[in-house]
């Protein structure tokens, strides 16, 4: 078995931001309400010009740059997104191509927010087996694409952006444990209903508003406060570990109310739970590694940290994974 870790890591948040008081010009809500009830400011916007796969190539860029390597040294890519450019081909080809690769495997993960942890499972379980050596994980999504602009119960929480890292062979052993699971009996909780083989396009979709996101928010609330705490112990335990052996907490940035509920349930202390949902919102399978390159960059993760990073999402879906920077 090869040791396996991240060899690099590289983010993208569109320049467009638009901030709570943006959004009470757009739905009937506050910049009150939605601090207090998710903690979100400020959320980034793609360009009219930038699909998913656009933003992926700058976050994959900037990883390769990290690294220290080029495109062609990748062997397979993988891109975790709920908002694909389309529904097929893939946007992990798509990015491929516009990456000038031809050749390695490519493609897309969808496990809603928890992709970018599902993707990094797997992409590390390929390179630990020697089938493959550099895999490029790509989180990303332009959710405010998919979003009801007349929705005020959805619209204020995502946020567009996304985050790159490269898999690889690494002296020590960098992705230590990780857990995956999904419960498909709660997925009607948080869909885009329309646009698939179940309903097609219609004008009738396009009336009824089918083809944004829907969500039962309160209860997507109790599944990942549970779903969070369950999945974190399971891999602390598989691990050998301990909260308080963790560096750093990276949970998938919904909702700091989210956030706090289960840090206190798994007893991480809030000063060790890195936080960023206040400036992007969600923006789903970006989340962690856009998380993981702001505590980079403000000097809080340090090589040899232990994280412990958590997602919940559409699937419904969770999982968790310990990483030693
Ligand atoms: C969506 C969420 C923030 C709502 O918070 P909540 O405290 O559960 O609020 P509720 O849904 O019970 O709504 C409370 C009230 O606020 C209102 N409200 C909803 N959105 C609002 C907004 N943007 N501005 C003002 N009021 C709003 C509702 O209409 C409701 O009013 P009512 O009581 O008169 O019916 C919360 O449930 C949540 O974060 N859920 C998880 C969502 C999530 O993580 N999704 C991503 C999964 S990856």
């Amino acid at each position: 078995m090869t040791n396996t870790g991240i060899l690099g890591i590289g983010t993208y948040l569109p320049e467009k931001v638009l901030t709570n008081f943006d959004m009470e010009k757009i739905v009937d809500t506050t910049d009150e309400w939605i601090v207090s009830r998710s903690g979100i400011r400020n959320r980034h916007v793609v360009a009219e010009e930038q699909a998913t796969s656009d933003i992926s190539v700058i976050a994959a860029q900037r990883a390769l740059e990290n690294a220290g390597l080029e495109a062609k040294d990748i062997d397979m890519f993988i891109v975790a997104t709920a908002t694909p450019d389309m529904l097929f081909p893939s946007t992990a080809c798509i990015v491929a191509s516009k990456l000038g690769i031809v050749g390695p495997p490519a493609f897309d993960i969808a496990a809603g927010c928890t992709g970018f942890v599902y993707a990094l499972t797997l992409a590390n379980s390929f390179v630990r087996s020697g089938a493959y050596k550099k895999i490029l994980v790509i989180g990303a999504e332009s959710l405010t694409r998919i979003l009801d602009w007349t929705d005020r119960s959805t619209c204020v929480l995502f946020g567009d952006g996304a985050g790159a890292v490269i898999v690889g062979e690494t002296e020590r052993n960098g992705i230590v444990y990780s857990v995956l699971g999904a419960d498909g009996s709660g997925g009607h909780n948080l869909t885009l209903p329309a646009g698939g083989s179940a309903l097609p396009a219609t004008h009738e979709t396009v009336d009824k508003r089918l083809h944004y996101v829907h969500m039962n928010g309160p209860e997507v609330f109790k599944f990942a406060v549970r779903a969070m705490a369950k999945s974190c112990k399971e891999v602390l335990d598989k691990a050998g570990m301990v909260a308080s052996d963790i560096s750093w907490f990276v949970p998938h940035q919904a909702n700091i109310r989210i956030i706090e509920s289960a840090s206190q349930k798994l007893g991480i202390p809030m000063e060790k739970v890195l936080v960023t949902l206040d400036k992007t919102g969600n923006t789903s399978a970006a989340t962690i590694p856009i998380t993981i390159d702001m505590a980079i960059r403000e000097g809080k993760i340090k090589k040899g940290d232990k994280l412990l990073a958590v997602a919940f999402g559409a699937g419904l879906t969770w999982g968790a994974v310990v990483l030693e920077w």
